[in-house]
């Protein structure tokens, strides 16, 4: 039974709407984690989670991974709805992959800053400036920017598909310039490289490491091609978050300095229990982690009422989802093992 009336409804909404989540009350003593999951139940719905939200909500995930695995869940799910437990271009690129499913993302605010540093007005200029030049994008964009796009990556198979261009193929690549100088140097190639990068990565430095490397000299450093070269120099292995926790789990070593969001570190302890896992801090902070505070917008109390009113609903632009289609399917194709 509705408790409001149709205009009081229509207020929260609005209010809802301005703010760009739910902040109903939650019943007190509710157990969330068992809620959601009967949400999930009664609707038939999905919760796709990436490494770096919060423990809870990947403890809630029926799947938790990287970019590149989030996109191949939501290519095959049949669910009703999905829930993307991320940022919103992840919800985007569901929504584009899935034009007949609900996408939710438990607020509409968890923006990215690679994404946001490349507007997809400035993008086209930019595009259009380096003519028969092929497009390359990293997923961390806006649909706009996937539509300007010939194929997206991630960073689980951005190597293999920079590889799958001719040799001369003349090449730009955006938003992320780190990754982007990882891939030239890794390739060998001279891609146009976009000035874009993510505010979580960028924080990283040699200084913090290498004292952190000092004190756990046996330790092994994962890192994120998001991180500035000069961090990357310093890796025994380099990956997306996937990459990381696989190499974590099969190494014989004990000990691991994470280059890279600490949400990941959640998943690392849980698959690893006998090995430690340091967070190396950012640059301008004497402890602590290193957390995006986008990724952190997704909260359980958030997932429930998502998931309860069904809202807020991920939508594209149809003519921007067409276009932005073809290069995220190119991408799951050249993907396939
Ligand atoms: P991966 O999930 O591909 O490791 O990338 C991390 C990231 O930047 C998510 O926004």
């Amino acid at each position: 039974m509705c408790l409001h009336s149709n205009h009081t409804q229509t207020m929260i909404k609005d209010a809802w709407k301005q703010k760009g989540y739910i902040d109903e009350p939650i019943p007190e003593g509710l157990d969330l984690k068992k809620a959601i999951r009967r949400l999930c139940e009664e609707k038939h719905a999905i919760i796709l989670a990436h490494y770096y939200t919060e423990g809870d909500i990947q403890d809630v995930a029926d799947y938790v991974g990287d970019s590149l695995g989030l996109a191949q869940q939501a290519a095959k799910t049949d669910a009703r709805i999905i829930m993307m437990c991320g940022v919103h271009f992840m919800g985007e690129t569901n929504a584009i992959l899935c034009p007949d499913k609900k996408v939710l993302v438990p607020d509409l605010t968890a923006t990215c800053s690679l994404a946001e540093s490349c507007p997809a007005d400035e993008f086209a200029r930019f595009v259009k400036a380096h003519p028969g030049h092929r497009v390359i994008s990293y997923v961390n964009t806006s649909a706009a920017v996937k539509a300007l796009t010939d194929v997206v990556v991630t960073s689980g198979n951005a190597r293999r598909i920079v590889d799958s261009f001719d040799k001369d193929a003349k090449l730009i690549f955006g938003p992320d310039r780190n990754l982007g100088s990882y891939l030239n140097a890794l390739t060998g190639r001279q891609m146009v490289l976009w000035p874009g990068a993510c505010h979580v990565h960028e924080r990283f430095s040699v200084e913090k490491l290498v004292a952190l490397k000092q004190q756990h000299p046996e330790a092994k450093v994962l890192v994120h091609p998001e991180c500035k070269g000069a961090v990357v120099k310093l890796a025994d292995v380099v990956g997306s978050t996937a990459a990381l926790l696989d190499f974590a789990c099969r190494d014989e070593g004990n000990t691991f300095l994470v280059v890279t969001e600490s949400g990941i570190l959640h998943e690392m302890q849980k698959r690893c229990p006998g090995k430690t896992f340091i967070p190396v801090p950012p640059d301008d902070s004497t402890c602590g982690c290193n957390e995006c505070n986008y990724m952190r917008l997704c909260t359980l109390p958030k997932v429930y009422l998502s998931l309860l009113h069904e809202w807020p609903v991920v939508s594209v632009d149809p003519e921007v989802a067409r276009a932005a289609l073809r290069p995220i399917e190119r991408m799951l194709e050249l993907s396939k093992k």
